[in-house]
């Protein structure tokens, strides 16, 4: 026996992932339910070999399901997660609305599955944002041997972290630049992103840092420990997929290079490829598709005692979303529902 399972969101970015990566991974679907808004009404979506066709959530009734992964962003969450909590469904979700919610489990499963216990106070389960999730799943065995004190991370981000709309914008300025008749049109993103590279993503913040930066910092706190200090600079990249991020971490006890590569090469849900020769390294097209995050360029911060610097990359609508969200569902099944 399989859960009953929706997907709302699922003619998104995140939402056409968390399909394939359940029919990848074989979760155990009895039957399921793939939502939209009505606009979208019986647009097909495919899940494995199946085409299915959307719903509208406004009118569904989620009574008898078991798992709802969200990924429709907060304003439609406020809206319908408390409805589908209500009903009895498990919510697994995408948007930043719970995930600093006290009684609201934060969680990247190679580092706090545990935190799971937490689900039932609201009957909802957040995913953190895409750049703290690959972070962190590479954080944590680091910090685990040797407590990280402080991170110093600059992140290089795809536009498919803004939705199909930041793609479709990447696409159009970047057709536009050689079409002398054609203008570039700025909508989405706050300049121009073709050939480009932008210091901003989300709203900006009292303290001039932007909401994307902070949410590093928080949900890097909920979710390994709160003592470490963070420090983040976000920046969108005209890379359509894969989020890369350099990372610099100070260590209360030395780490050793080599030590730390090979922690990082037991650790689950990463890679290491870190070959100090050219292209002995991963770049974001190449993690496209992937459920790791890949780690490499890890190296001794000769400026401090105890220091390392790596380079770390992962699909962020993979592991920064739907793969995210489809391994918490799949601890919920193994530790809480036990159905399958
Ligand atoms: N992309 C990432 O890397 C990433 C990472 C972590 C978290 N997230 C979060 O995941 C969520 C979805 O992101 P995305 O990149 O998939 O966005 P997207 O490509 O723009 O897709 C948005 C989805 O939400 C649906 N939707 C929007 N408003 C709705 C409403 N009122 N009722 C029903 N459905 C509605 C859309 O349906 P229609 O097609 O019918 O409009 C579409 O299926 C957001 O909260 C985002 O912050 C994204």
């Amino acid at each position: 026996m399989g859960y009953r399972v929706v997907v709302a969101g699922a003619t998104g970015n995140v939402g056409r992932e968390m399909l394939n990566i359940l029919a990848e991974r074989q979760f155990p679907v009895d039957e399921l339910a793939a939502l939209a808004s009505r606009r979208s009404l019986g647009t097909e979506v495919s899940f494995g070999d199946q085409t299915l066709t959307t719903k509208d959530l406004d009118t569904f009734d989620f009574t008898g399901w078991d798992i709802a992964l969200f990924a429709i962003g907060s304003d439609a969450t406020k809206k319908y997660a408390p409805i589908a909590a209500k009903a009895g469904c498990v919510v697994i979700d995408n948007s930043s609305l719970y995930r600093y919610d006290p009684d609201v489990p934060l969680i990247v499963p190679e580092v706090n599955a545990d935190a799971i216990e937490g689900y039932a106070k609201k009957n909802i389960i957040a995913n953190p944002n895409c750049s703290t999730a690959q972070m962190v799943v590479a954080l944590k065995p680091l910090h685990d041997r040797a407590k990280i004190k402080r991170v110093v991370v600059s992140t290089y981000q795809s536009v498919s972290g803004a939705g199909k709309e930041g793609m479709d914008e990447l696409w159009d300025q970047t057709k536009a630049v050689y079409n002398p008749t054609s203008d570039i049109e700025v909508k989405k993103f706050q300049k121009q992103i073709a050939f480009n590279v932008i210091p901003h993503i989300d709203s900006f913040m009292d303290d001039g840092s932007t909401k994307e930066e902070w949410k590093m910092v928080a949900e890097t706190k909920k979710i390994v420990d709160p003592s470490i200090k963070v420090t983040a600079t976000c920046v969108r990249v005209p890379v359509f997929v894969g989020h890369s991020e350099s990372i610099n971490i100070e260590t209360e006890d030395f780490l050793d290079e080599d030590e730390a590569r090979d922690i990082l090469r037991e650790a689950p849900g990463v890679m290491v490829i870190d070959k100090r020769e050219d292209g002995g390294y991963v770049t974001p097209i190449e993690c496209v598709g992937d459920f790791a995050t890949f780690i490499s360029r890890l190296r001794q911060d000769s400026t401090i005692d105890n220091g390392l610097n790596f380079w770390c990359v992962s699909d962020n609508l993979r592991k920064g979303a739907a793969l995210n969200a489809v391994q918490i569902a799949e601890v919920l099944g193994q530790r809480v529902l036990k159905k399958g």
